[in-house]
């Protein structure tokens, strides 16, 4: 289980399918920027408030932060081995089949449970959208799980069912699409800056942080969410142009872009409306996504004006509350039109790793069958969207973005702790890319990965051991006979030449000339 499949190996694969170097970086940075913003800054900075008051924007500068030195590890893996399978692949190659598994199965929580937030995200602002433009009031029953009172989270499942549907027809964003929709998110968030900022009351901010420092980490842990997605970057690495230098301008900018805004967005909701958290009649704080903060939230606004941690659209509901309804509406449309691509880059980006994972023998072969009139890997596909849809239905924003904040923490740990293995094991190897100052970064990465984990909310926590636990299972019963690396079944730069390419697929709005 030790077993590594040769970086060689992995780089032969690689080979087959030469893409074509175009990217720069202002693509890079506008990829970035485009597979970061969504539901993260327009959803959850309701719950990031509900834990840290004003002081979620520190939370948004330390999560920012744990980000940009993972990604410079990222980027060093990225451009020697820039396959499909991202940090999978990495691990495989460094630490063996066991670990590669495990970051595997963990970015199944990353992806699948990533687009089922996303979704959840996108219901708040569609119910919102509806009721407060055209007076269509959804009933609680069909737009909440029961975790607020509700039944199904209707219409989360009906988006998670059609980006399936379109990824099964084989519809990809076109690079101009990506374009069209980071312009419409950016115009957004810039729109509710201008229009917020100047109203800040210094009152507000005070008290800065009810919770302390422990309340300012455990929301940078599930702010966390709001970047998830910059990998993008990483993996466009085989078609950028000089990577050594785009790619890391692209990680960066892009990082740097997002932080900036998302610190001026939580500056202008704490300060112009009020961000503090709300606590049981008996002075309890309460937990975000919990039965008892849903009640809460019912009565105190029965009484007076609907506070930014009950909100289920906290970016439009501010707009609202400061005088700017109509704003808030059209911010709301942009959210309505912006989200569903994230939805769609997270699907897609699951059915890639699947299809990765099943090549390798690690899961059934079956599950990457390409449909015959399609041509897309439709079985993983449908399998992927009907587990998205579940987690949709049923599910709080909150709850969904901190399982999946645990995955992707533990496969950016894996991915820095690869770096130096590799940096041990294998100094000559041509590196594109080289973290700068590896020895602190890659450390800092890793103690970052793990602070942030353990500020995660306890059942996310758990769950995170307990679907490890299910991968070994499934490991040991399928994986550990059937992988190709212990069949003997790895190809070699010499095989590799003779064979045809592969299909993989190439990353939504990239794909290069010629595919
Ligand atoms: N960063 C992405 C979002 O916030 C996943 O929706």
């Amino acid at each position: 289980m030790w077993r590594v499949k040769p970086l060689d190996a992995i780089l032969a694969t690689a080979e087959k399918k030469s893409l074509h170097r175009s990217l720069g970086p202002v693509q890079l940075t506008l990829l970035g920027v485009g597979a970061i913003i969504g539901t993260g800054i327009f959803v959850l900075t309701a719950e990031a408030a509900q834990k840290a008051g004003p002081g979620m924007m520190i939370s948004f500068i330390i999560a920012g932060f744990v980000c940009a030195v993972a990604a410079l590890c990222y980027s060093e893996l990225a451009s020697m081995a820039p396959v499909a399978g991202s940090a999978y692949t990495y691990s495989y190659a460094v630490m063996g089949e066991f670990v590669a598994w495990l970051v595997g199965w963990a970015l199944i929580l990353e992806y699948a449970v990533a687009a089922g937030a996303v979704s959840v995200g996108w219901s708040g602002y569609f119910v919102g959208l509806l009721e407060h433009s055209v007076g269509i009031v959804i009933p609680q029953a069909l737009a909440a799980g029961p975790y607020a009172g509700g039944v199904v989270n209707l219409p989360a499942v009906a988006i998670a069912g059609l980006v399936t549907g379109l990824l099964v027809l084989g519809t990809r964003e076109s690079a101009t699409v990506n374009a069209v929709l980071v312009a419409v998110k950016v115009v957004a968030l810039s729109v509710f800056i201008a229009l917020s900022i100047p109203v800040i009351n210094d009152a507000n901010f005070r008290p800065f942080a009810p919770l302390g420092l422990s309340g300012i980490t455990a929301a940078a842990a599930s702010i966390f969410f709001a970047y998830v997605g910059f990998d993008a970057v990483s993996t466009a690495a085989e078609e950028t142009r000089n990577p050594q230098r785009n790619v890391p301008i692209g990680l960066i900018g892009s990082l740097a872009i997002c932080t900036i805004f998302y610190i001026l967005v939580a500056a202008g909701a704490a300060g112009a409306y009020g961000a503090q958290p709300l606590y049981s009649a008996a002075g309890e704080h309460l937990q975000p996504g919990s039965a008892a903060l849903a009640q809460r939230c019912v009565e105190v606004t029965a009484a007076a004006r609907e506070p930014l941690v009950c909100s289920r659209e906290a970016l439009a509901h501010v707009l609202r509350q400061i005088g700017h309804p109509a704003v808030g509406n059209l911010l709301g449309l942009a959210a309505g039109l912006a989200l569903p691509s994230v939805i769609l880059m997270m699907i897609y980006g699951q059915t890639r790793i699947f299809f990765v994972m099943s090549r390798d023998g690690l899961l059934p072969e079956a599950l990457s069958k390409v449909h015959p009139r399609f041509k897309t890997p439709h079985v993983v596909t449908l399998i992927t969207g009907a587990g998205v849809m579940i987690a949709a239905a049923f599910f709080p924003v909150g709850r969904l973005a901190d399982i999946s904040n645990s995955g992707t923490l533990f496969a950016f740990l894996a991915v820095a702790m690869a770096v130096l293995m590799l940096r041990r094991t294998d100094p000559g190897r041509r590196r594109p890319f080289r973290t700068p100052g590896v020895w602190v970064v890659a450390p800092l990465a890793i103690v970052g990965c793990l602070t942030l984990f353990l500020f995660l909310p306890l059942q996310a926590k758990l769950v995170f051991p307990i679907w490890a636990g299910i991968g070994l299972v499934v490991y040991f019963l399928y994986g550990f006979r059937k992988s190709h690396v212990a069949r003997g079944l790895v190809e070699t730069p010499e095989l590799a030449a003779e064979a045809p390419p592969t299909a993989v697929p190439p990353l939504p709005g990239i794909r290069p000339p010629g595919l």
